[in-house]
């Protein structure tokens, strides 16, 4: 009995570890592409077709790729913590403060493009290139953390 669970626990674990790897890959990939379409989008004429385009392509983005993948990233990656019991480990509660962060970039990033689609164009394309790297900067933290784990 006590062999079965622990089969159909180590069975789940790396099933919930590819599950989590795959979409952190299109949660970052979509992190991004959605900065570039903002600025894209700012540097079209307001009003104009080509910014509708950017508007439709910001949305189908955000609303099929981008947050779908974080909601099952948290989901695998909260199981995993559950199954490993991660939450005692130092490497995890540094990898959990910077995911959280990372998520409320992401949350930055869902809100200024509802301010785009309306018009409005309050951050300079120059700012959004800068903020562009945040993404690449956790992720070679978090991985890191994940694999070497250093404390
Ligand atoms: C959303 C919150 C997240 C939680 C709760 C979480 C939790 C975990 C846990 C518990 C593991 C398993 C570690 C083990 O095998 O013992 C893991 C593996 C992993 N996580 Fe996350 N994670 C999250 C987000 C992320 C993000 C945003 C990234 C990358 C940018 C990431 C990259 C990885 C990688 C690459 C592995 C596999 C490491 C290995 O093969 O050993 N995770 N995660």
């Amino acid at each position: 009995m006590i062999y079965d669970l622990q089969a159909a626990l180590s069975l789940t674990y790396v099933w919930l570890k590819a599950g989590h790897v795959i979409f952190v890959i299109f949660w970052i990939a979509g992190m991004f592409m959605l900065p570039r379409f903002y600025i894209y989008h700012q540097e079209s004429a307001p009003g104009s077709e080509e910014e509708k385009r950017w508007i439709e392509r910001e949305r189908k983005l955000r609303s099929i790729i981008l947050t779908p993948a974080m909601i099952l990233v948290w989901i695998f990656g909260l199981s995993l913590a559950w199954v490993t019991q991660a939450w005692t480990m130092g490497w995890f509660q540094m990898k959990f403060a910077i995911v959280l962060g990372l998520s409320g970039y992401h949350g930055w990033m869902v809100g200024y493009g509802r301010k785009l689609a309306m018009g409005l164009r309050p951050v300079s394309g120059r700012a959004l290139r800068m903020m562009n790297e945040i993404p690449g900067i956790a992720v070679v933290l978090i991985v890191i953390l994940v694999i070497v784990r250093p404390f």
